[in-house]
């Protein structure tokens, strides 16, 4: 069944009180049920992208979760993907950043030859919260010397104001 992309977002699932309790937790995986969905969100965010009439050398996705879309928007608009990792996952030399999550500090790294100075990149993630993670990740572009000229999300939790965190501009199919 072709899908348009209301019927997308309609496939995002809520689960009240995961992984604790207070928290709504907003599930993007029941999309990748439908192959029909996952083509139309990742064109839904190729045409976002290349509508910026702006060249974009570098797709950047966020771990775990950014990882299901980037590569997939970077092989479409003919670019490279380059993971932000959480520490200890990734070899040779690196750049990092120290951010804040919900019970204390954690570390992201990029590998150091993943983006060349004045590069510009779109960051790529399932869900903005509080914006920290984002923001380490706009965070380590700029140690390479590249340009976040736009942040993607599939979900934004607007109440959070992550976007106030940001640089870049912010962009969100959802915004709840
Ligand atoms: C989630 C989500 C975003 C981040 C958003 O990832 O996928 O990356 O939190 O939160 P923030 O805006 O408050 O920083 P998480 O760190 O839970 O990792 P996962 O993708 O590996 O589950
Ligand atoms: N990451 C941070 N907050 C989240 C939420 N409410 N749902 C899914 N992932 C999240």
């Amino acid at each position: 069944m072709p899908y348009t992309i209301e019927k997308v977002k309609e496939l995002v699932r809520e689960y009240p009180g995961f992984p604790s309790e207070g928290i709504l937790f907003r599930d993007i995986f029941p999309i990748f049920h439908h192959p029909e969905a996952v083509e139309c969100l990742i064109n839904h965010f190729v045409e976002l992208i290349k509508a910026l009439n702006k060249q974009v050398d570098v797709i950047v996705g966020l771990d775990a979760r950014g990882f299901l879309f980037g590569p997939l928007i970077a092989i479409k608009l003919g670019v490279s993907f380059v993971p932000v990792r959480k520490r200890g996952k990734l070899p040779g030399q690196l750049v990092s950043v120290t951010y804040m999550k919900e019970y204390g500090p954690d570390v992201f790294e990029m590998q150091a030859d993943g983006i060349k100075a004045g590069q510009n990149v779109v960051i790529v993630d399932d869900l903005l919260a509080t914006g920290g993670s984002c923001k380490a990740a706009e965070d380590l572009v700029a140690q390479m010397k590249g340009n976040v000229i736009l942040n993607t999300f599939v979900i934004s939790l607007v109440g959070l104001e992550g976007d106030k965190k940001l640089k870049a501009p912010v962009y969100a199919l959802i915004k709840c």
